[in-house]
């Protein structure tokens, strides 16, 4: 009646933004992401028929904000039926704060719910299911480089390249460790009601994708860059045309783009990315990795770096 699963967060170098299916969460464009190894979430569920309701205590705090998600998510997974659950979850990283911890959440809870249910359950379903409650969470399923793509009924992932096959750094700025304004799935929507350029990002992603895939194929760092930077670029674009406009970023997110463009000019593999927050993730080849967080660590506003390297997907653990 319990399972421990751990996953980690991903960075999309392809981003998803915005929604064709809101009852099913189901994403209008596909998406490329690395998995990362550092960076963890470590659910453990477990049933009990004396509890009422589900308790969810997160870095060991009780936590009612998020359950109503993770109750819903565990209800598709263990059937409407299942008994309520003690929910536990330690993450090593700041939550909600653009750094995908609802990615790392939910597909650590898929796995550790069915586990606690005796189900098994293939990582196709495990994705849709967690895709269901977050659309990035499908893609911590999996290791290294994901795609999710969107096909006609539902969502599928599968590894591009292993962990080991291309060894990237990312290099995380933290500039603000607070909660985002405004949630991602409201955002989404925002955007796809009111910016004039939304048609038109969804209409260039197949294009970005097919891009990605290949640099990824040849590993083709600057390749992959140019692509990467220009579909985060299009994406906080379309953000920023939004009505009210979405603007994530902070000076310092501005400051460590700078910073990144100057290592650009020293001769450096990296590039930069930022998701629904004001963090920036540059991803460099791992020679690279300590110069890129000594500049961005010396960058003005930046609280905190991380440096992580590529990872494996979702996997049950031992119960400790
Ligand atoms: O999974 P959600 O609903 O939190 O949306 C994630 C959106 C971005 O992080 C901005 C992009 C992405 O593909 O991860």
């Amino acid at each position: 009646m319990q399972g421990t699963a751990i996953a980690q967060p991903n960075i999309a170098l392809i981003k998803y933004w915005g929604k064709r299916d809101i009852e099913r969460n189901l994403p209008a464009v596909g998406s490329i992401s690395i998995t990362l190894r550092e960076l963890f979430t470590r659910m453990r569920v477990e049933f009990d028929e004396a509890l009422d309701g589900d308790v969810l205590v997160v870095n060991d705090e009780p936590d009612q904000a998020m359950l109503p998600r993770l109750s819903a998510c565990l209800d598709r997974v263990a059937g409407m039926d299942r008994p309520r659950a003690h929910i536990t979850s330690h993450c090593n990283f700041p939550i909600a704060a653009g750094l995908a911890s609802s990615a790392s959440s939910f597909a650590a809870l898929t796995v550790a719910g069915a586990a606690a249910a005796g189900k098994s359950i293939g990582v196709d379903r495990l994705a849709s299911l967690a895709g269901g409650a977050s659309g990035s969470a499908a893609r911590s399923l999996l290791g290294g480089f994901v795609e999710l793509s969107n096909t006609a009924q539902d969502i599928e992932v599968r590894s591009l390249c292993a962990a080991e096959d291309w060894p990237l750094s990312v290099v995380v700025a933290i500039t603000e460790t607070g909660p985002k304004p405004v949630g991602s799935t409201e955002a989404m929507e925002i955007s796809r009601k009111t910016s004039p350029f939304f048609g038109r990002w969804v209409e260039q992603q197949v294009r970005d994708l097919d891009a990605a895939r290949a640099a990824v194929a040849e590993r083709d760092f600057v390749s992959l860059a140019a692509v990467a930077e220009h579909n985060c670029l299009k994406m906080h674009s379309v953000m920023w045309a939004s009505r009210p406009p979405m603007v994530y970023w902070n000076a310092a997110t501005m400051r460590c783009l700078q910073t990144v463009r100057g290592l650009q000019d020293d001769g450096v593999d990296v590039f930069f990315t930022i998701d629904a927050g004001p963090q920036v993730k540059a991803v460099c080849t791992p020679r690279y990795a300590g110069d890129v967080a000594a500049a961005l660590r010396e960058t003005p506003g930046v609280i905190d770096v991380m440096t992580s390297g590529l990872g494996d997907g979702a996997r049950l653990e031992p119960d400790l």
